[in-house]
């Protein structure tokens, strides 16, 4: 099978690296014809969106930038399935579980075709493409959250908590990156369609990725626990954060399971302990 990964950006990149069976394209789309062009020079089996717009330093940038975060998070996506259809493509678009606001209306989480109810900027394009993408056949949706990583980087969820001062206390679904990659080619593989929670089962306090911290990274590091309405009240952010639970029946349904959540981020964090420690960072 040859991959084509639309988007050379944290998530593009990572998929790149762990797969033998993938090609980057980091050509900029602006129309449906561009991406033709990209489809006919890679001729591939299975595409995958990885592009999109995300905000800079943080997804805040998109709230007074509404216009790119749409071009970039609807209007895109929709120019990708258009070409993928055209051609008889499969297309895997890599959604946000970040839709959901408050607590699932039943015990347990999130389901896959429960409707959102995104507030920021950011969420609503990516739900709008979500809605529209989930119509049409030969097209799979994989939505991730808060990406937690072996590797250290700036979007990773380890580096982002340790960084902050000020934490909120809060529990969430994420998803561990080891894991996502396996599952996105699962997903090529299969050509599954449909909507997909690829987040590792469970709930994680960011009380217990600190403490896994502590134990595995830094004993002296230390920081603040603040409430969740606190972030907006202390000027910490603009709008308020997602925190979700989310589960995952599609992915079970197909058989695609990914590890207790608690299971893989002390793994995560003995491996991102490892590298930071060979990279003497
Ligand atoms: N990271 C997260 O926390 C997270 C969580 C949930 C969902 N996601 C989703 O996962 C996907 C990938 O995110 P990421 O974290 O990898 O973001 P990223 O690091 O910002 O990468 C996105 C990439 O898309 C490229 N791009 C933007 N517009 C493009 C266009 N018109 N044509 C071609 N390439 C374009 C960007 O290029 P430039 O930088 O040159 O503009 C960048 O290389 C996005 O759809 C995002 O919404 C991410």
């Amino acid at each position: 099978m040859k991959i084509l990964i639309i988007g050379n950006g944290f998530i593009g990149a990572r998929c790149r690296s762990a797969w033998d069976d993938a090609v980057l394209s980091e050509e900029k789309i602006h129309t449906t014809e561009d991406v033709a062009k990209i489809l006919d020079a890679h001729q591939p089996d299975a595409v995958i969106n990885a592009a999109g717009v995300r905000g800079k330093p943080n997804v805040d940038w998109c709230e007074t930038h509404q216009l790119e975060t749409i071009v970039g998070n609807t209007k895109l996506p929709i120019l990708i399935a258009e070409a993928c259809q055209k051609k008889g493509v499969y297309l895997l678009h890599i959604g946000s579980g970040c839709i959901f606001y408050v607590d699932s209306p039943e015990p347990g989480g999130w389901k896959e075709d429960d409707f959102g109810n995104p507030i920021p900027v950011y969420s609503r394009a990516k739900y709008a493409a979500d809605l529209v993408l989930s119509t049409l056949p030969n097209v799979g949706i994989a939505r991730i959250r808060i990406p937690t990583d072996s590797i250290p980087g700036p979007h990773n969820l380890i580096d982002k908590l340790a960084g902050f001062k000020k934490v909120i206390d809060v529990e969430n679904s994420i998803t561990v990156v080891d894991d996502m990659v396996d599952v996105f080619h699962e997903l090529l593989n299969q050509k599954a369609t449909g909507i997909f929670h690829v987040t590792n089962p469970g709930v994680i306090k960011w009380r217990e990725v600190i403490t896994l911290y502590e134990r595995y990274v830094d004993p002296s590091h230390t920081n603040e626990w603040i409430s969740n309405d606190d972030l907006v009240k202390q000027g910490l952010a603009v709008k308020g954060r997602s925190n979700n639970r989310l589960q995952s029946n599609n992915l079970e349904q197909l058989g695609i399971m990914m590890r207790e959540v608690h299971e893989a981020v002390e793994d995560v964090m003995k491996k991102y302990a490892a590298f930071r420690h060979h990279a003497h960072v």
